[in-house]
């Protein structure tokens, strides 16, 4: 029997897609439909593409969106990649550039892990923040915030702030997430 693991992988390299990343994201989309009618995207955590190449497949063609890693990504077509941690200054820019309207604010890094538990639910928390606080600055009035979060201790604060910027908010688990993992997806639409 094939692990869930390879299932998931498998189905990604028979469709073409760099990760099976590609079916989390999808499962969000075909629930919410937040790419169709987006015109200005913005992935954070973007690197080896697999959301990436699910929105260039599925954004109407004038649509623009920024990718955005840290490590290197081969292109994408229809996707403007940039190579740049997200706490520099070239990032702050880029956004201010990229401003104002931005429809789709979504992202699936996580921090680095350092093995100590406490330590990396803070970082991770420190991430979820700071991409909340971009949609705060730079989403468009009907504009929407999907971040990957883990369920732990901080994750009823992280709702509750999403609930105080956001009309709607909801937290997914889509199938490709494996159930041994605590990593949840959570959507904000509307900001109030
Ligand atoms: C789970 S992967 C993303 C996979 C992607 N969604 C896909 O479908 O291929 C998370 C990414 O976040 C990136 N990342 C983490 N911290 C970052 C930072 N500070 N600045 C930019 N990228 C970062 C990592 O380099 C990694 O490539």
């Amino acid at each position: 029997m094939k692990s869930f693991e390879d299932t998931w992988a498998l189905k990604a390299k028979q469709e073409g897609y760099r990760s099976r990343a590609t079916y989390k994201l999808d499962h969000i989309d075909q629930k919410y439909d937040l790419i169709r009618n987006a015109r200005k995207v913005v992935e954070l955590g973007s690197a080896p593409g697999g959301w990436s190449q699910l929105i260039a497949k599925k954004k109407h063609p004038l649509t623009k969106c920024l990718a955005i890693d840290i490590l290197p990504m081969n292109k994408v077509s229809g996707i403007e990649f940039h190579q740049l941690d997200l706490k520099s200054d070239e990032f702050i820019k880029l956004m201010q550039k990229f401003a104002p309207n931005i429809d789709v604010i979504m992202s699936d890094m996580s921090a680095n892990l350092s093995g100590v538990k406490v330590v990396d639910e803070e970082a991770n928390f420190e991430i979820n923040l700071f991409s909340l606080s971009l949609a705060k600055q730079y989403l468009s009035k009907n504009g929407r915030l999907l971040i990957k979060t883990f369920n732990n201790r901080n994750l009823a604060s992280l709702k509750k702030e999403f609930s105080s910027f956001f009309c709607r908010t909801y937290t997914e688990k889509p199938p490709a997430s494996k159930t041994s993992s605590s990593e949840v997806y959570l959507l904000g639409l509307d900001p109030k």
